[in-house]
C-alpha cells in the first residue's frame, strides 16, 4: 500500500496503472475509519483492479460553529486498517494541497444542497461537492463508492456527476450498523456512554416507520407520528428533522405514499448530530 500526499505524485502513480488497462475505484473518506468505510473499500476491491482511498477532513464542508476542530482523527490506525483491507493507494493531502492560495471555484447543486440537511447546515453540501469534484479530477476513477447512510449526499453526488458529465460510475452501499442498530459513524465516538445507548432510538424510529408501511399504512402523517412517538420517548435526543421524501429526487411527499420513499432523520445528542435513513418500498 502506498501512502501519497501530493496530487502530482498520485497522478503519476495512477497514470501507470491506467496505462496498463487497470480500472480504478475511489473511496473518499474523512478518516477515523469504521466498518462502514471498510465495507465501501471491500466493494471497490471486488469490482475494480486498483483501489484508492482518500483521507481528508474537508474544512469547507464544516460550518463556523461545527465540529471541524473536534472531528476525530487517527491516521496511524486508519492506515493499518486500510492496509489490512488490501487498499493500493491512500491519498492523504493536507489542506494547503487541496485548497491553494487564490482558489475561488466551487461546485454546487443549486437545489438539492439547500433542502433537508442543507437547511440545517448551510454551505455543507457545497463543500462536499467541491471536494468530491476535485477528487474525481485528481484520481479520475472508473467508479466511486459512497454510503447510503448519507442519503442526501449520495443523491447530490449522483446529480453532480450527471450534470457535469463526470466519467465516473457512482455506487451506493447500504448502511452498515452496530449490533444494536445504530448506524456506524465516526461521530459515534464523540457520544457519552449514556448518549451512545440512547442513540439506538434513530434506528428504532426507522423500524417503526417500516412496520407501519408493512402493515399497510400509507399516510405520511401517520407514519411520521409513529416515528415521533418513538423519538420523543428518548429525552436525551433533540429531534432536528424527520422527513419523508421521494426516494429518487428527495421531493416532498404529501398525503399518501404511492412510490418508494426515504425516511430521513437528524437527531442531536449534546453537540453530536446523528443522521440515519431508511428506504421504504410500498409494493
Ligand atoms: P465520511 O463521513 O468519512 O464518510 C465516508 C463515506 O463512508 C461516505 O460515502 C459515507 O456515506 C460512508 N459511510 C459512513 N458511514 C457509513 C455506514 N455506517 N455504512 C455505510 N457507509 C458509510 O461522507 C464523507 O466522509 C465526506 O462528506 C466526503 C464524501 C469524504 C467528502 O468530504
Amino acid at each position: 500500500m502506498k501512502v501519497i500526499s501530493t496530487i502530482a505524485d498520485l497522478r503519476a502513480a495512477l497514470k501507470v496503472e491506467r496505462r496498463t488497462g487497470r480500472t480504478i475505484g475511489l473511496v473518499p473518506t474523512m478518516g477515523y475509519l469504521h466498518i462502514g468505510h471498510l465495507t465501501l473499500v471491500r466493494h471497490s476491491r471486488k469490482s475494480c483492479d486498483v483501489t484508492v482511498a482518500s483521507i481528508f477532513v474537508n474544512p469547507t464542508q464544516f460550518g463556523a460553529n461545527e465540529d471541524l476542530s473536534t472531528y476525530p482523527r487517527d491516521l496511524e490506525r486508519d492506515l493499518k486498517l486500510l492496509e489490512a483491507e488490501g487498499v493500493d493507494y491512500v491519498f492523504t493531502p493536507d489542506v494547503a494541497e487541496i485548497y491553494r492560495p487564490g482558489a475561488e471555484t466551487i461546485v454546487e447543486t443549486t437545489h438539492l444542497s439547500r433542502i433537508l440537511i442543507g437547511r440545517i447546515r448551510p454551505g455543507h453540501f457545497r463543500g462536499v461537492t467541491t471536494v468530491v469534484a476535485k477528487l474525481f479530477n485528481i484520481v479520475q476513477p472508473d467508479r466511486a463508492f459512497f454510503g447510503e447512510k448519507d442519503y442526501q449526499q449520495l443523491a447530490i453526488i449522483r446529480r453532480m456527476v450527471a450534470d457535469m458529465d463526470f466519467p465516473v460510475e457512482i455506487s451506493g452501499v447500504p448502511t452498515v450498523r452496530e449490533e444494536d442498530g445504530l448506524a456506524c459513524s465516526s461521530r459515534n465516538a464523540l457520544l457519552t456512554p449514556e448518549d451512545r445507548q440512547a442513540a439506538v432510538v434513530l434506528s428504532k424510529a426507522l423500524a417503526a416507520a417500516e412496520k407501519q408501511a408493512a402493515g399497510g399504512e400509507r399516510s405520511v402523517a401517520a407514519i411520521r407520528k409513529a416515528m415521533l412517538k418513538v423519538l420523543e420517548a428518548e429525552p436525551r435526543g433533540v429531534i432536528e428533522a424527520v422527513d419523508i421524501r421521494d426516494a429518487d429526487d428527495l421531493s416532498k411527499v404529501a398525503g399518501k405514499i404511492a412510490r418508494p420513499v426515504v425516511v430521513l432523520l437528524t437527531v442531536r445528542f449534546g453537540k453530536v448530530r446523528l443522521i440515519d435513513q431508511r428506504v421504504i418500498n410500498t409494493s
